[in-house]
């Protein structure tokens, strides 16, 4: 069968930049001691590839101080810290029905089992959420407004600064999760008023899987919801409170902290712009053969200015999951059907009744070769549903 075409870098980025594999096997074979525990020498080194990198992803966020940039695993870790250690019973926070279930569901466990109170501002048909919702909403014990900032599902960026701006005037600590946003569009989070934002490792900054973390703005305080060892300060009976060992726990993965530093020094080199643009325009050409197949349904696609590389769709009348077997079996193209993580959006588009929908990702190694074979794989799947319907209604 012909080679793999992966359209799946929603879900993670594949494959990554050669750089990748190959910093981290020589990182691995060489440093791949346990970091800020010791101080002979292969531990200072691995320490300082450590603290080059913390310090190269929080300039990435234009954070100030490289010691709030704490390494989790992935973002569902970061977002749980975050969500667990700023809300407590009897607060109020604020989110977006474009949530992934990492944030849905650690607010959800607090409402159950703390009584916090939450509220969901919807997107509009567009797939934006209105900025003005926000204030709407703000109440006394609101602790914490959190948002996706590039949805997962449908692929529009949301207006976060605007968000961050109403959020600022009330002193409401705002967090974003930035899992698919972080290495496809700039965050600059003085610039988009955020206090605190969440990303993953293994999507769009094309590290490894395992790696994660938060930067927490200088003035905003994570309560620590763990303990453990931090290579420092053992005697200190409970766990330390300045960052970043605040939030990390236990042995950092270092391997995918190799990983994460190759990726950024890849996005550096090839230029987040370049890179934004060339997806973008492939997303373009991938929407408009899309739109030309008679019976295909789009999500929120008629304008991709403020969007990243994700589409999403429906043959009408075909359940997705089959739609997204057909483009593997029958021709090795790789995609993700169902509901993403994301069952809210579903419920808002309907497509929650069908099983959801079919979603595409298109990532940096992806090629107009990549497009056309899925735009003629979609034309002949839809021909061959409507003619095998067509026989079924006939009999
Ligand atoms: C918007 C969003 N948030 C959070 C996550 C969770 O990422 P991870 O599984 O790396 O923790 C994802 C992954 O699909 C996502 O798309």
């Amino acid at each position: 069968m012909d080679k793999l075409i992966f359209l799946d870098n929603g879900a993670t980025s594949f494959p990554k930049p050669e750089e990748v594999y190959t910093f981290m096997d020589n990182f691995y074979r060489n440093y791949g001691v346990n970091p800020g525990r010791s101080g002979y020498d292969l531990c200072m080194e691995t320490g300082e590839l450590v603290e080059t990198t913390r310090k190269m992803m929080a300039d990435f966020f234009n954070g100030k101080d490289p010691n709030r940039l704490c390494f989790t695993y992935n973002s569902t870790d970061a977002l749980n810290l975050i969500i667990n250690g700023m809300l407590k019973g009897g607060d109020h926070a604020i989110t977006t029905t474009l949530e992934h279930n990492s944030v849905l569901r650690p607010l959800y466990h607090l409402y159950k089992y703390n009584g916090v109170e939450i509220d969901y501002i919807p997107f509009n048909d567009k797939g934006f959420v209105d900025p003005d919702n926000f204030p709407k909403k703000f109440k006394k014990n609101t602790k914490l407004v959190i948002v996706n900032n590039a949805s997962n599902v449908i692929g529009t960026i949301q207006p976060i600064k605007e968000i961050g701006k109403y959020c600022r005037e009330r002193g409401i600590p705002f967090a974003i999760d930035a899992s698919q946003s972080a290495g496809k569009i700039p965050i600059n989070i003085d610039e988009m008023n955020v206090d605190v934002v969440a990303f993953t490792g293994h999507k769009s900054l094309l590290g490894p899987t395992g790696i994660g973390g938060l930067y927490v703005k200088e003035g905003i305080e994570i309560r620590h919801t763990r303990a453990g060892g931090t290579g420092v300060r053992s005697a200190v009976r409970t766990h330390l409170d300045e960052y970043p060992y605040r939030l990390e726990y236990g042995t950092l993965n270092v391997l995918g902290v190799a990983g994460l530093h190759a990726g950024l020094k890849w996005i550096e080199k090839k230029g987040l712009d370049k890179i934004h643009k060339h997806e973008i325009r492939l997303t373009a050409k991938l929407r408009d053969g899309l739109k030309e197949i008679e019976g295909v349904s789009l999500y929120c696609l008629d304008d991709i200015t403020d969007h990243i590389s994700i589409l999403l769709f429906n043959i009408d009348g075909l359940d997705p999951i089959n739609t997204a077997t057909f483009l593997d079996v029958d021709y090795n193209i790789a995609c993700r059907s169902g509901l993403h993580c994301a069952p809210l959006v579903h419920e808002q588009l309907g497509t929650d009744k069908i099983h959801g929908a079919v979603r595409f990702g298109i990532g940096p190694f992806n090629t107009d070769n990549h497009i056309n074979t899925a735009v003629n794989a979609l034309i002949e799947i839809s021909q061959l549903y409507k003619r095998v319907h067509k026989n079924n209604n006939c009999e």
